[in-house]
């Protein structure tokens, strides 16, 4: 039985991941900051064991890591945030800005950190939800606070699969797509479920050593 364990897990990308692990029957240890209220999450069936997590609550992170006592074949550390309140060129609110860094950056990267022993157990593999905005080749100055947030995490990721690699971990960033969820917004071309499948491929498909950024849909992203 594969388990797996997804961060953001109440709506958005992180939900259907949910549905479609739990749908093809792998035990799902599903984590999202307020379970009383994730209603889409609670009606889902299947193995699923709901967690209460805010991904830049690092000691939670780790205490999360210490109460789940059974190995993990896959980790998605999806939490995100789109850090609009981080402002823009000449009105940053660096405040915000830190924030940001704290859920998308440091929250993936706090995750792997308590998960690694569990991934050790089952030479399994550690995927972070990024996006094309962290690409430093594409960089035309959008969104500078998130860009630099996920371009922080892909460097994160790329250092730690580094350092995994030995013990059979594979680690590595992902481009979902532009996705019709409450962040992607009505207009984005890409829904929840085509997105998610895609990225079960790719992450499927992940070995241990060096990766690359890679969309859903396979194609190499510039880093
Ligand atoms: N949608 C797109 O087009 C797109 C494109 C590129 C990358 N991405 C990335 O894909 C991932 C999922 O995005 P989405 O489109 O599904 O966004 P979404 O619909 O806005 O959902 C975001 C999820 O992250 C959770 N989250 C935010 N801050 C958190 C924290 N501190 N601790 C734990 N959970 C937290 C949210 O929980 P709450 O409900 O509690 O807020 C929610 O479950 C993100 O990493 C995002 O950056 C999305």
């Amino acid at each position: 039985m594969t388990t797996v364990l997804i961060t953001g897990a109440n709506r958005g990308i992180g939900l259907e991941f949910v549905k479609q692990y739990a749908g093809e029957g792998a035990r799902v240890h599903a984590c999202c900051r307020n379970p009383d209220k994730a209603e889409a999450l609670n009606a889902l069936k299947g193995d699923i064991v709901i967690h209460g997590l805010d991904v830049s609550d690092f000691a939670a992170v780790k205490a999360l890591g210490e109460k789940i006592d059974e190995p993990i074949d896959i980790v998605v550390a999806n939490a995100g945030a789109g850090g609009k309140d981080a402002g823009d060129f000449g009105d940053i609110d660096f405040d915000a800005f830190s924030r940001l860094l704290q859920v998308n950056t440091l929250g993936p990267v706090a995750t792997l950190e308590a998960f690694a022993p569990h991934l050790k157990k089952t030479k399994g593999k550690f995927a972070a939800i990024s996006s094309t905005l962290g690409s430093i080749e594409n960089a035309g100055g959008y969104a500078p606070a998130y860009s630099t947030s996920k371009a922080g995490l892909d460097m994160a990721m790329k250092s730690y699969a580094a350092l995994l690699a030995a013990d059979g971990v594979a680690v590595g960033p992902f481009h979902p797509g532009w996705v019709k969820t409450d962040m992607g917004g009505p207009s984005a071309p890409v829904t929840p479920e085509e997105s998610v499948a895609g990225l079960r491929q790719q992450i499927a498909a992940m070995k241990p050593g060096a990766p690359h950024l890679v969309a859903y849909n396979g194609e190499v992203l510039p880093w």
